[in-house]
């Protein structure tokens, strides 16, 4: 498995195909806005500090983030299975950073425009305990019993509390001012990037990810 990167906008799809790929796969997923909300849950320092740029739909500080990210590619799981990165980089200096510490063999865009990601944002449920991640409005990925985990039965979904039409307006547009030049910077490297119609089907993108990444 190439250690690979997931990049797209809000809602795109990124957390949904990382899950995919965990179903056969033991490669590390390193979610940087689960490493937080997890953080946030457990009242720690990161957790303190990136609370407030989290609901204000901005980026937590890259000394934070980038931090955080090394203590985590430094776990065995990652020596071991490899890693693959949702959520990070999103800025230049992040892949600057990440540049030093990893290498990297693909890096994922998924493209897909404004319209079709706020019915995916104000749509998405997710399982507290296992991180399944659900959509109301699409046949395809809502649960079988409204409000519960398909896997774990007697577990309530949760709603992100970053998931409302005004934050999403925030992220996308922080989204917007930070993702062309760290796409810009992978480019550079010939059959770095590859890209996926992020539009379409559960199934077709998640066919689309596994000829990127030859699996
Ligand atoms: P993070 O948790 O990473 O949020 P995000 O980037 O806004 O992305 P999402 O998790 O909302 O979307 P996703 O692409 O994972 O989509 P999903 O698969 O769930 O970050 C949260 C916050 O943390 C940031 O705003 C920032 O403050 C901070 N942060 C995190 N990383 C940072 C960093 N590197 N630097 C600084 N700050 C950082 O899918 C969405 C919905 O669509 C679901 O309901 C799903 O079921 C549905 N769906 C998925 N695929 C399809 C499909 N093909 N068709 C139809 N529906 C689909
Ligand atoms: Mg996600």
């Amino acid at each position: 498995m190439p250690n690979f990167v997931l990049f797209g906008a809000p809602g795109a799809g990124k957390g949904t195909l990382a899950g995919k790929i965990k179903k056969f796969s033991p490669v590390a997923h390193i979610s940087t806005g689960d490493l937080f909300r997890y953080n946030i849950k457990e009242g720690t320092p990161i957790g303190k500090e990136a609370k407030s740029y989290i609901d204000a739909g901005k980026l937590v500080p890259d000394s934070v983030v980038i931090g955080m990210v090394k203590d985590r590619i430094a776990l065995d799981d990652v020596k071991e299975h490899g890693f693959m990165l949702d959520g990070f980089p999103r800025t230049l200096d992040q892949a600057k950073a990440l540049n030093e510490i990893a290498k990297l063999d693909v890096v994922v865009v998924l493209d897909i425009a404004k319209e079709d990601l706020k019915k995916r944002i104000l749509g998405r449920w997710s399982c507290p305990k296992c991180g399944e991640i659900y959509n109301i409005y699409n046949d395809e990925l809502k649960p079988k019993v409204e409000g519960k985990c398909d896997k774990c039965e007697d577990t309530n979904l949760t709603h992100r509390s970053d998931d409302n039409e005004e934050t999403f307006e925030k992220r996308w547009n922080t989204y917007l001012s930070q993702s062309e030049e760290v796409i810009n910077y992978y480019d550079k490297t010939e059959g770095l990037v590859g890209r996926v119609d992020g539009t379409r089907t559960m199934s077709y993108t998640e066919d689309e990810l596994r000829k990127i990444l030859k699996l």
